[in-house]
């Protein structure tokens, strides 16, 4: 690993529960739109480069219950994170599926004429299992909701308290069709540089989100991931642009940095696809709330993407940075709208497909 890469896990590694606490909330609606951008894929695995803590996995899953779905990121911790989370969403799947057994056990009794008989207030209720003792921190009405799976559902796993934690997994509830229809043991995290995909993937789709800005070469690395699609797959890549915003906590940011950044690559993303049908290419702004404009800069300097600058340039220069910042920065709660660049495309079927119009 070069010096380079070495220093960006490292910075990975120290934000990574940060990240997942401050971050993953906030870019939850970019992640959204990424997944939604891959729903309708051919058979195959769904691969993620710089999967981070892995929140994409939380949209896939139950939108690909069985496909192999392969987080690949740099960074240790964040790599252990995310197999936390592919863990808990996997015990929420297995419980999810013997709770529904268990309720078609149940269905299985009353359709037998066991209810009718008398097991009545003391057995099944009206709701099949509910009754029954598995009561209310269990089951909802309809016997297994998702919602069923509480906090103490992951916990009790012993999946929860590692780090993604009750607050995080557990106590939101996954929905009960997590993982697999067997409860599912698809989904990989794979520690390692995701820059160039080997074509030998041959994915359904591939998604990325916020992890492109950081790569040295992010043209050749959107060209690698189209690559390793198979005809008629789909790639979706969501990043932070040069420009994400006029005024807000990102802009103030870059101005007290200073750090006047070649993005000149930007615009040969779409050129580097030749040959790919492009599905979007837009701007997607949503809102995002920070307490305070030191709350953001702590974030991003312990839990962000400036842990980086501040291995490289010390806690001396971080103090700085942050005494401008926020002599600049308005009081009280800060509310902005910044805007990522979404670009999605399929892999034509054919030659032909691909070939522009003549006319
Ligand atoms: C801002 S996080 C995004 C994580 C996740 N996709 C999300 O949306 O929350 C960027 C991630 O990219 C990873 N990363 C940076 N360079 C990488 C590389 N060359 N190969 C693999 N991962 C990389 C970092 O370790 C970090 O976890």
């Amino acid at each position: 690993m070069t010096d380079r890469l070495s220093r960006l896990a490292r910075s990975w590694d120290e934000a990574a529960e940060g990240y997942e606490q401050y971050f993953v909330p906030r870019f939850a609606p970019w992640v959204q739109a990424a997944v939604d951008a891959v729903h309708t894929i051919p058979f195959g695995m769904v691969v993620v480069p710089c999967c981070g803590t892995f929140p994409e996995l939380e949209l896939l899953a139950p939108w690909f219950p069985d496909r192999r779905i392969v987080g690949i990121d740099l960074s240790a911790e964040m790599v252990r994170l995310a197999n936390l989370r592919a863990a808990s969403l996997r015990a929420a799947s297995l419980r999810a599926a013997s709770l529904r057994a268990a309720s078609l056990r149940a269905d299985g009794v009353r359709a037998g004429g066991v209810r009718a008989d008398g097991p009545g207030a003391g057995g099944l209720g009206a709701d099949g299992v509910r009754a029954d003792g598995l009561g209310a921190g269990g089951l909802g009405a309809d016997g297994v909701r998702a919602d069923g799976l509480g906090a103490d559902g992951i916990a009790a796993d012993g999946v929860g308290a590692g780090g993604l934690g009750a607050g995080g997994l557990g106590a939101g509830g996954h929905g009960a069709d997590g993982l697999g229809s067997d409860g599912g043991s698809l989904v990989e995290v794979v520690q390692g540089d995701a820059a160039a995909l080997d074509p030998a993937w041959g994915a359904a789709a591939v998604v990325s989100v916020f992890g492109l800005q950081q790569l040295p070469d992010p043209p050749a690395a959107i060209r690698s991931w189209y690559d390793a699609l198979r005809p008629g797959g789909r790639l979706c890549v969501v990043y932070w642009p040069e420009f994400a915003e006029e005024t807000g906590p990102f802009a103030l940011l870059d101005e007290v940095i200073d750090g006047r950044r070649d993005r000149s690559w930007e615009d040969a993303l779409i050129p580097a696809l030749d040959g790919a049908v492009i599905e979007r290419d837009e701007l997607r702004s949503y809102p995002m709330v920070h307490p305070s404009a030191a709350a953001y800069f702590d974030a991003a300097d312990r839990s962000g993407p400036l842990r980086a600058t501040a291995l490289a340039r010390g806690d001396e220069y971080i103090a700085e940075l942050r005494a401008n910042y926020l002599a600049k920065a308005p009081a009280g709660e800060w509310v902005h709208h910044p805007q990522a660049r979404l670009i999605s495309a399929r892999k034509p079927l054919s030659r032909a497909e691909a070939a522009p119009p003549t006319s």
